[in-house]
């Protein structure tokens, strides 16, 4: 019994060893999930702003339909997304793109599949107007937001400072503050933090993988992804079954030729809970996704274990969803703009 334990001796320190080496070099291209709300540009992240933020994000009355809230597309019951190939708003008319989720969002360097947009106060602006999704006026989201006395309250105690706070601009703060709160800690952040028992012998075979495949190229720092531009299909272009001919991703917003097929690497926090996969939201299984990156990135083809390593790291990327209690929203006035579409 002496020889036998002092060989499990052996083994659990060669193995916190290797947890230990490993651990390093995650660490030159993660980094874990900050453990407070981190701060914003220009926009100080307050309880009175951040519970106004929450309660825009799930009021369908900023749409002009008055059925689009944020929380339509960016379900955080399922999430944060909406688990539909591309989205569906305004008058069910199909949008052109699958909806990112808004977990985290606040760590991406850049918004939207072609980072067109630089922050989530940027961002917020979009979807309001977007004829595909809500179909508002920053004229019309004020007026309704005038309309009732309870929302001009929370504004002015969200923006103390300003004397005419119900403003768009405003709007999108709040909405921003909020976001900064829909953060998940992961497994994968308390193995990096030191906890060897975070990740099991499967999902460390994985992220192995992951960074020695090359993968961390373009998925790294605290989203795993969200902060940098590749074009899709930079070995193999897919076919048009995964990527579609029309949507030139970043080509759009830089028109310069190299940017054709030009996304941003997805940030990949939470992956397993946002199927469909890529843009087009054409891939239901993440297993494959995974092999179709390897091909059309790396030129390489995983084996099926591997495939199915790679699948068990990315589970640890899943975290603690925020705690949502629903939020009793202001009651409608006879100025309130009325549905229209
Ligand atoms: C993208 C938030 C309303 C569908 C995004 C992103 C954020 C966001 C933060 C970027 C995420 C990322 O790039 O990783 C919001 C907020 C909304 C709102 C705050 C309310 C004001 C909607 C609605 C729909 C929708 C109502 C569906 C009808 C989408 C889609 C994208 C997106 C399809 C990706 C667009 C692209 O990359 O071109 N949203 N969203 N969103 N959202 Fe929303
Ligand atoms: C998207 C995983 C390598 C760039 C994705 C997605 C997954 C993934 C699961 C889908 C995300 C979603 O739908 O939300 C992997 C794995 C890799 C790998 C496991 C290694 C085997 C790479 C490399 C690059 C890259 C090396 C850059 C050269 C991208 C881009 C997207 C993406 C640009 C967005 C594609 C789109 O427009 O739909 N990755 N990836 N990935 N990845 Fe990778």
């Amino acid at each position: 019994t002496l020889l036998f334990s002092t060989s499990v001796a052996v083994i659990a320190a060669q193995a916190a060893s290797a947890n230990e080496e490993l651990r390093e070099w995650a660490a030159e291209t993660f980094a874990p999930l900050p453990s407070t709300i981190p701060a914003l540009n220009e926009n100080p992240v307050t309880p009175a702003k951040i519970d106004l933020g929450k309660a825009l994000f799930f009021d369908p009355r900023m749409s002009a339909s008055g059925v689009f809230s944020c929380n339509s597309c960016h379900n955080l019951a399922t999430g944060g997304d909406d688990n539909m190939p591309t989205s569906i708003g305004h008058g069910w008319q199909k949008g052109p793109r699958n909806s990112p989720t808004v977990l985290n969002s606040v760590f991406n360097t850049a918004q939207f599949w072609d980072g067109r947009a630089a922050d989530l106060a940027e961002q917020a602006k979009g979807p309001v107007q977007a004829g595909v999704e809500m179909a508002n006026t920053p004229d019309n989201v004020v007026a309704t937001l005038n309309s009732m006395p309870q929302y001009v309250d929370w504004f002015k105690a969200s923006f103390p400072d300003e004397a005419d706070p119900v403003t768009f601009d405003n709007f999108a703060k709040a909405i921003e503050a909020y976001e900064a709160t829909l953060i998940t800690p992961a497994p994968f952040d308390a193995w990096l933090n030191g906890d060897d028992n975070a990740l099991n012998a499967e999902q460390l075979a994985g992220l192995e993988l992951f960074l020695d495949k090359g993968c961390t190229t373009c998925h790294n720092g605290v989203n795993i992804g969200g902060n940098g531009y590749f074009p899709f299909g930079l070995i193999e272009k897919p076919g048009a079954d995964i990527l579609p001919e029309g949507d030139k991703g970043r080509f759009a917003v830089t028109e310069t030729a190299d940017d054709e097929y030009v996304f941003r690497a997805a940030p990949l926090r939470n992956i397993d809970q946002t199927a469909p996969y890529f843009h087009s939201g054409l891939v239901w299984d993440l297993k494959v996704a995974v092999q179709i990156m390897a091909e059309s990135q790396l030129g390489e083809e995983l084996t099926d274990q591997e495939a199915d390593q790679i699948v068990a790291f990315l589970g640890t990327l899943t975290g603690d969803m925020p705690e949502v209690t629903y939020p009793m929203l202001p009651v409608e006035t006879a100025t309130t703009p009325r549905p229209t579409g």
